[in-house]
């Protein structure tokens, strides 16, 4: 933080107590004039709501004074005014964040290692690693729940991880690889084929879905799915390439939606879906355990 700033919050920090501390004072001030305690004043609204002369309730002020000198003390003993590092020397990243990261790794980093040894498929499968499973879960709950729901049951853009279908391959190894290094997916828009080619070329994916469209459209749709170079990504019968992420387009299960303005939509506006990597920020033994999570899911 530059200078400026932090003397702008010390400034700004300070300014308010002493406001809050000016305000007490200035409400308990007798003022010449006024009517005596327990008097109305004479201000009336609402026609008959008069305003008494009365003083603060006892309770309120000392929760006013208890705050006020919490807020002192807090500032002196913690960082909070800008620069100032508070008496303590506190920090959240400094002691006390490593000092438990320390001791979770201390507890933890034994068990990690240790099932990173066993196959993904024992890890997902066999009754023994049970407990395995259970703290993959806890690390999806954490760090993937977010984008696929807690069940990984996924939400529009973000993919189903149960239903065993797969955009870049459901091999261990193929799954370990989307989690650690992450995936960008790449449809290029085909705007550029025109309204009449999009729709038909739509008609066809809806048609390889099983789907009931338009019959001429459809075959219509089919030249240009030849043509367009649709078949170099998601083949020449539609089911895609997990290298290329291009998913299986006629098992009826969309990403974007399978409705047809959904799928007009991608083919006009192509799509990049991208899963971040993990690796960097989990580590080889998580993200060994999170495979078999996902692995386990998919299989059940
Ligand atoms: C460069 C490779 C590439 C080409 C060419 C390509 N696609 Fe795709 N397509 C993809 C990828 C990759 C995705 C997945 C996008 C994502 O996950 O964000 C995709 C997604 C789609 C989807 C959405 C599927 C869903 O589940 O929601 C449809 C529909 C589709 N493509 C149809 C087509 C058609 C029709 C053409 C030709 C006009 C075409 N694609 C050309 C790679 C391609
Ligand atoms: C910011 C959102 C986000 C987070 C967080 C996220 N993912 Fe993803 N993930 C995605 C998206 C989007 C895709 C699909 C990419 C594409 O379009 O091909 C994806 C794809 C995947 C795939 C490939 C699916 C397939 O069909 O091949 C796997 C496996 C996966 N994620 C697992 C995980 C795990 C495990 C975590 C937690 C460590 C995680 N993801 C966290 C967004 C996310």
């Amino acid at each position: 933080m530059s200078a400026f700033w932090s003397g702008w919050i010390i400034i700004l920090s300070v300014a308010n107590i002493l406001g809050c501390v000016w305000l007490i004072w200035w409400t308990m001030r007798r003022r010449t004039g006024e009517a005596a305690q327990g008097d109305v004043t004479g201000h009336t609204w609402d026609g008959d709501l008069q305003e008494y002369n009365n003083p603060l309730p006892r309770w309120w002020l000392w929760l006013f004074y208890i705050t006020l000198i919490f807020a002192v003390g807090y500032l002196a003993l913690y960082p909070g005014l800008g620069d100032f590092k508070g008496v303590l020397g506190w920090s959240s990243q400094g002691s006390q964040y490593t000092a438990e990261m320390d001791k979770a790794a201390e507890k933890y980093d034994p068990i990690f290692k240790q099932y990173a040894t066993v196959a993904v498929a024992d890890l997902a499968s066999k009754p023994e690693y049970q407990e395995a499973r259970n703290m993959g879960k806890r690390l999806f709950l954490t760090y993937c729940m977010q984008c696929h729901g807690s069940d990984g049951g996924g939400a529009r853009g973000f993919p189903n991880l149960k239903d065993d279908e797969w955009q870049w391959g459901g091999s261990a190894d193929q799954i370990k690889a989307s989690i650690a290094n992450g995936r960008n997916a790449v449809m290029p828009a085909q705007a550029h084929l025109g309204e009449e080619k999009v729709d038909q070329a739509a008609a066809y994916v809806m048609s390889l879905a099983g789907r009931n469209v338009d019959a001429a459209e459809a075959a219509a749709g089919k030249e240009v799915f030849m043509t367009a170079g649709c078949i170099g990504c998601h083949g020449m019968d539609g089911t895609g390439n997990p290298l290329l992420g291009a998913p299986n387009l006629t098992d009826n299960i969309w990403l974007y939606g399978g409705s047809a303005g959904a799928i007009k939509q991608t083919l006009h506006k192509g799509r990049a879906g991208v899963m971040p990597a993990q690796q960097d920020l989990l580590g080889d033994e998580k993200v060994h355990l999170l495979t078999a999570y996902v692995y386990s899911l998919s299989k059940q």
